[in-house]
């Protein structure tokens, strides 16, 4: 297919390599080149025929692509006029969360979903990095395999199993650079299928929405409660539902029991995929973590895992674990994306798992969480007026505001003047209209002496709003 798409409206370069077929591709360098807004809202698109002559396709090949970017929203049709492109700002790159205080000055850092770093075990780091590059034959420091290394798909065979209960082996096994890489190349293997209906909690982290979204996704919300999401609203037309099980985000409850075998039952039925973000099952505080969903049907599943809570995310390391027929699609999908994950790092935290000193960093590091989860618990039992939710668990607890205030606009200005980083419920919401306000609060991220500070910064907030001590008991309603 020629590359240069030109004609007399408009000269346009569009990328019609890789994979798929020709109504894909046609399909998804439109949509990049609207993202990217090179192709700018109200443009007109040349006519189904112009441009199939241009290209050389069939006209029906252009019109599909043209009616599948209508129904994504990035085109708008009107019988008897030219399609033009839609106004899709919303659907830019998403902006990484925001949890800084506006002035970028942290003085306190609750910021959910981060591990204490300062506490990253740089000795052992350095004595398996030694290791390994004293053993490491002259191949280690050649071209990578984009599958991931054979050492950490290895160690990561075993401890995924002894510690998630995770069923796999090495050879289905990918390694990514993130669990946002994970997102983005998953999507493009699954929508390359033809199926793009994707279902995901809500609330839920509003990054990996867009993400979902972004790559090509039409979405919509599993309503959480008490129980998780709620998987008995799943359609049978919907691919793939995104999922953290053990410890949802952001109202820490893991999935009942009985909604686990539901949509797994839900899965084998309908041919859907069930994406398990295990982003911090690691970190459970009063028993043995649950585990993975993914052993009840991995060929229905797939498995995610990340270092970014349990080392940091500095390393940009991270696991997939896939139904056999995703194996080779996903390799192929991160190759052309950016060929390997760099390859040192692999055989080090391959080395660091084998020796258990992952385990042991682990365990450490969960002493420590639990403590300041329940030091957070008991300093928020002065202010009844705010509700606790979640099982012990995670780097984050949830906290809702009561109907009558304070306003979590309004909590969040005050830290954010403070220097107290944390992130608001609100923007977690596929619709926050009239959903109760909340904060979450992440207990990981300061180091150990600066976490007490940073503990009194927010009672002092809660101190200065109407908080007022009552009773209340923890519990969660439809969020
Ligand atoms: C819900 C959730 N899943 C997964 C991740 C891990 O993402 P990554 O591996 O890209 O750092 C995060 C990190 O913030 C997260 O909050």
């Amino acid at each position: 297919m020629p590359e240069n798409w030109s004609s007399s409206r408009l000269d346009l370069h569009l990328d019609l390599a890789g994979e798929g077929g020709h109504r894909a591709r046609l399909e998804a360098a439109l949509r990049e080149a609207i993202r990217a807004g090179r192709l700018t809202a109200g443009t007109p698109l040349p006519s189904t025929r112009g441009l199939a002559q241009e290209l050389g396709l069939s006209r029906g090949t252009v019109s599909a692509a043209y009616d599948q970017l209508a129904e994504q929203g990035y085109v708008t049709t009107r019988p008897g006029a030219a399609t033009r492109v839609a106004d899709v700002s919303h659907a830019r790159r998403p902006e990484p969360p925001q949890d800084i205080p506006p002035n970028g000055h942290v003085r306190h850092d609750l910021r959910p979903g981060r591990p204490d770093v300062s506490a990253f075990p740089a000795r052992g780091w350095l004595a398996a990095t030694r290791r390994v590059l004293d053993r490491a034959r002259p191949e280690a420091f050649g071209p990578g395999d984009p599958q991931g290394r054979i050492e950490l798909r290895t160690a990561l065979t075993d401890y995924l199993g002894r510690t998630r209960g995770v069923l796999t082996t090495p050879d289905r096994i990918v390694i990514t650079s993130g669990y946002y890489q994970t997102v983005q190349l998953l999507c493009r293997v699954l929508l390359a299928e033809g199926r793009d209906v994707a279902a995901l909690e809500d609330p839920g982290h509003d990054f990996y929405r867009d993400t979902v979204r972004r790559a090509g996704f039409t979405t919509y919300g599993l309503p959480v409660d008490a129980h998780g999401a709620d998987t008995g609203t799943l359609t049978a037309r919907t691919y793939a539902v995104f999922l953290t099980p053990s410890h949802h985000y952001p109202t820490g409850v893991p999935l009942h029991p009985s909604r686990r075998q539901a949509v797994c039952a839900w899965a084998r039925a309908t041919g859907g995929l069930i994406v398990e973000d295990d982003y911090d099952g690691e970190f459970r505080y009063d028993r043995r973590p649950v585990g993975a969903l993914q052993s009840l049907a991995p060929d229905q599943v797939v498995y995610c895992g990340t270092t970014s809570k349990t080392l940091g995310p500095a390393l940009r390391l991270a696991w997939t674990v896939l139904p056999p027929d995703l194996v080779t699609p996903m390799v192929r999908a991160k190759e052309a994306d950016d060929l390997y994950t760099e390859t040192l790092g692999q055989m080090v935290l391959a080395d660091f798992i084998a020796t258990h000193a992952y385990d042991r960093h682990i365990r450490a590091a969960r002493l420590r969480y639990r403590r300041r989860r329940e030091l957070l618990i008991d300093r928020l039992s002065a202010f009844p007026a705010v509700t606790a939710h979640g099982v012990p668990a995670g780097l984050h607890t949830l906290v809702t505001l009561p109907p009558e205030g304070p306003a979590e606009a309004a909590l969040l200005t005050t830290c954010a003047d403070r220097g107290l980083a944390l992130r608001g419920l609100t923007e977690l919401h596929h619709d926050p209209t009239d959903r109760p306000g909340g904060l979450l609060i992440g207990f990981a991220a300061p180091s150990e002496r600066a976490y007490p500070a940073a503990l009194d910064a927010l009672c002092a907030v809660f101190a200065g709003s109407s908080t007022r001590p009552g009773t209340r008991c923890p519990g969660l309603q439809r969020l």
